[in-house]
């Protein structure tokens, strides 16, 4: 472990105690300013056992006074560490302490704790944030009722905000003023939040239905009232639907939204009071593209959804954190799948999945969803607790369906709201209120890390009309420690028969294991089985796993002829759509391993073809069918990537479809352009997304395009068109690039959120004129090592150009690491998100390897390295 022993401790799951002594309430008295915050806090603690030793988290605290029951404590009776203080021989079971605390929001760069975002001073303490701000027991399980009090200058701060409802202001001598708050719900620690400041805001309300009236506020930097309008519609939403789906209703008088710029996350779901990234708030025509707004109205929605879902019933522990995460995602996906199309949503939330959880569970940094350990939970705020969780909460509702869902949902509520419980509760409730659910095998899926193998092959018997499915499912051991990993999943595959004149049908089942069959499922129990139809008058072409029903990698003997059968008949959408995926990406890989360059099989373009003249299928379904499969997914089938070789040969497949369809694509896009002007509205997203896919198409075909792509960039009215236009543009027609970054560039230099989706197009060059660049633009004026979205834009986007980042010279994994172990100093959880990059090493050729174990070593070597960045390191070096 090279000496690192000392950071690297471990928290286990397997050691959770209790609490034997807790706070029950808590009075917190700020006097709020930049460099140097006064706290005062005094809260009541109950211990069961008055002889023993009571401690309180607390980090980076300047203590200036303990008091117990109003009597200065002894300097016997505590103890002070980096790690916190303890009390001693205290002979109490009910007590108060008040102790009074120095920080500096100023120089927390961490942005955990109290901090300063420009010039708003605001908070983030999940999960264990709150321990830089006072003395705390700092874990989720210690439900408390909290009262505070912010005093502050009255210019600099007019604004002083905190959880629950108001319950007085007044102003003070000294150009000094006050406001106080009571939450009256108890909450742990990390859903306290305090925000003080200079804020513009736009108000409105929302009337339950059980008749009461919530006052909404959203808040922002002065100058951006406009741009929350849809943040607002989107809050709106959320509530109304919450209410209709899920019968929950909002429980306090008000809700505020903060938007501010620097923000180590998305957004956080405070009791009453979320802080959001401003990324995921405001939006205009002129500076948001269509992906921004949708991806506002989901976390709007998920933020929202927590009130119930973590902030109600909350986490016993961190190592449950997909019990709130997982089942959150689920909420949101479903919501934004009500209010827009439920196909495109599904298509997307699983591309990310596949984009990003796969790869993280095929790699040294894979965990189950509920981890057993951890150095830094920090670390585990990952697509598998969220993305992966959510599938898991997924197939629970396909199991049991919708109404068995909600009926298990109701006895959660029933049996735990007002407590911090377990994923074994969640599954409990729904077990209650669904008997045939087997929860027993299925909480498998919460212990087990590993995206599962499904193989199956199919048996006709035309003799009898009957049809076997026989599977096997299979857990690859990923890494040295291959501990438990294989005990069978309950897997549910939701299946459909297509004949080949291209009907449907549904044969029958005999088998009594197979109680979901009338919702289209089937339950894959064993690590090998069969399951048997019967009343199967044709040989049958599967469409298997629909809406990826279960988080697999599905291994089937099916040929291009029965996979392009699909592509054209399957009735589920999503479906169509993987399968679609599944012919380009075998093509490629096939293309990939030939010696020489392949054509593109007639049957494939005739099969886009079709897809392109079908009036049946809406533009933003076609978009979708007619997209290509990212490098990232096609580097997951491959062992050592070849990264460049993947470049070229998806590069091969879309200027093959570019030539093939160069005039319908045209055609196309001048169809669609007028109805595509203008800011965001859900019904021109899809032809919007259409109309710039064809764009893209024909920018491939160089100098004949060019024009259309310029006048695309000069007179689009929306960051959606501008954005294509200018990724396009950089990506193609680098000569001229150049005037177009200047003055796009010059225009948008105020504005942050703009700057850094730019920066996302500067990092695309396959030369190593890169390198420079990235140099560059960290450089720039406004570019901002402690404002994480320019760090997430500019290093994230370097990373994702593949070729270049694991460049043969080295360079692109040195750079990387001086950007990290720069990082570290001033924000390590960021230093930790961007070395999770290197977990791609095992999939590297054993040259790649080598350079990526020299930069982790140099990291290791830091003499002050964090132990957020310490967790992630040691493990993909030592793996
Ligand atoms: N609970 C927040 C959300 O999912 C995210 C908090 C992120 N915290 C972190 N340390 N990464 O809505
Ligand atoms: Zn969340």
């Amino acid at each position: 472990m090279k000496g690192q022993d000392a950071i690297i401790q471990k928290t286990h799951l397997k050691d959770y105690c209790k609490l034997k002594y807790k706070i029950t309430n808590v009075d917190l008295d700020f006097s709020l300013d930049s460099k140097l915050t006064i706290v005062k806090s005094k809260i009541l603690i109950e211990s069961i056992d008055p002889n023993q030793d009571i401690f309180l988290h607390g980090e980076a605290l300047d203590l200036q006074s303990i008091h117990l029951d109003g009597h200065n404590l002894a300097e016997e009776n505590y103890e002070l560490s980096s790690q916190g203080l303890t009390l001693k021989n205290i002979n109490k079971t009910k007590f108060e302490l008040t102790t009074l605390c120095h920080i500096s929001p100023e120089k927390n760069l961490a942005l955990e704790g109290l901090y300063l975002s420009g010039d708003i001073l605001c908070t983030q303490n999940e999960p264990e944030g709150f321990r830089r701000i006072t003395y705390f027991i700092d874990r989720p399980d210690n439900m408390a009722i909290y009262n505070v009090k912010l005093t502050a200058n009255k210019k600099l701060y007019p604004y002083l905000l905190a959880n629950g409802n108001c319950t007085g202001f007044g102003d003070l001598p000294n150009g000094l003023h006050w406001a106080s708050w009571a939450d009256p719900f108890p909450k742990p620690s990390y859903l306290f939040a305090i925000v003080a400041g200079q804020l513009g805001h736009i108000k409105n309300s929302f009337k339950t239905k059980s008749g009461r009236n919530i006052a909404l506020s959203i808040y922002c930097d002065p100058g951006q009232e406009s741009r929350c309008h849809f943040a607002m519609e989107s809050l709106i939403k959320a509530m109304k639907w919450d209410e209709q789906r899920f019968d929950l209703e909002y429980d306090l008088d008000q809700y505020m939204i903060v938007s501010v710029g620097s923000f180590n996350a998305g957004a956080m779901e405070n009791k009453g009071l979320n802080i959001f990234n401003s990324a995921l708030v405001l939006a205009d025509q002129a500076t948001a593209t269509d992906s921004d707004y949708m991806a506002i109205e989901s976390v709007i929605g998920h933020e929202y959804f927590h009130n119930w879902t973590g902030n109600r019933i909350t986490c016993r522990d961190w190592f449950q954190l997909t019990l709130k995460e997982g089942l959150t995602v689920f909420r949101d996906q479903e919501f934004s799948a009500d209010i827009n199309s439920r196909a495109v949503q599904r298509i997307q939330d699983v591309k990310g999945l596949k984009e990003t959880q796969f790869p993280e569970d095929a790699s040294p940094m894979a965990h189950p969803i509920r981890p057993d350990s951890y150095v830094q939970i920090n670390n585990f705020y990952t697509a598998t607790v969220y993305e992966k969780g959510a599938e898991v909460i997924r197939m629970i509702h396909t199991l049991v369906g919708e109404e068995g869902f909600q009926r298990g949902m109701k006895k959660y509520f029933e049996l735990f709201d007002g407590q911090a419980v377990t994923t074994e509760d969640f599954l409990h409730s729904m077990k209650i209120a669904n008997p045939h659910f087997d929860s027993n095998q299925f909480q498998n899926w919460y212990s087990q890390k590993g995206t599962p193998s499904l193989e199956i092959h199919g048996h006709f018997d035309q003799d009898h009309n009957s049809f076997e499915l026989i599977y096997k499912q299979q857990q690859k051991s990923l890494n040295k420690d291959s501990e438990i990993n294989n005990k069978p999943l309950l897997i549910p595959l939701k299946m459909g028969f297509i004949a080949p004149n291209g009907e449907e049908f549904k044969p029958k089942l005999k088998d009594d294991a197979q109680p979901y069959w009338d919702q289209g499922v089937v339950a894959l129990t064993k690590t090998e089985g069969k399951v048997k139809f019967y009343d199967v008058p044709v040989k049958p072409i599967l469409s298997l796993n629909r809406s990826l029903s279960s988080p697999i990698y599905l291994n089937t003997d099916a040929s291009l002829e029965q996979d392009l059968h699909l592509f054209k008949y399957d009735k589920d959408h999503f479906n169509r759509y993987e399968v679609g995926q599944k012919i380009i990406a075998d093509w490629i890989g096939e293309n990939l391993a030939s010696k020489s360059k392949l054509d593109l099989s007639p049957k494939i373009i005739t099969a886009f073809a079709e897809i392109i003249n079908d009036q049946s299928i809406d533009d933003h379904m076609k978009a979708l069918l007619l997209s290509v499969p990212t490098e990232s997914v096609l580097h997951q089938r491959q062992k050592p990537i070849d990264f460049i070789k993947t470049k070229l040969s998806r590069d091969l497949f879309l200027n093959t479809i570019a030539q093939a369809f160069e005039l319908q694509f045209l055609q196309i896009y001048k169809n669609l352009y007028p109805k595509t002007k203008g800011g965001f509205a859900s019904e021109k997203v899809g032809p919007r997304a259409f109309k710039n896919l064809c764009l893209s198409f024909l920018a491939r075909l160089g100098d004949s395009y060019k024009h259309l792509v310029f006048d695309h960039y000069q007179e689009s009215d929306n960051m959606t068109d501008q954005f294509t236009a200018i990724y396009l543009i950089n990506n193609y027609f680098e000569s001229e690039a150049l005037s177009v970054n200047n003055s796009f560039y010059q225009k948008w230099q105020n504005e942050d959120l703009v700057l850094q989706k730019w920066i996302t197009t500067q990092t695309l060059g396959s030369d190593e004129k890169v390198f420079t660049k990235v140099n560059q633009l960290k450089a720039l004026p406004e570019y901002d090592s402690s404002i994480p979205n320019y760090v997430r834009s500019l290093w994230g986007s370097f990373s994702r150009n593949y070729s270049m980042f694991h460049h043969s010279s080295g360079k692109g994994y040195q750079i990387f690491a001086d950007q990290i172990i720069e990082l570290d100093g001033i924000n390590r959880s960021m230093a930790a998100a961007l070395a999770k990059t290197y977990r791609i090493k095992t999939s590297v050729s054993e040259q790649n390897k080598k350079m990526i174990n020299s930069e982790l070593e140099r990291i290791l070597k830091l003499t002050h390295i964090s132990s957020n960045l310490a967790e992630v390191v040691d493990q993909i070096l030592n793996s």
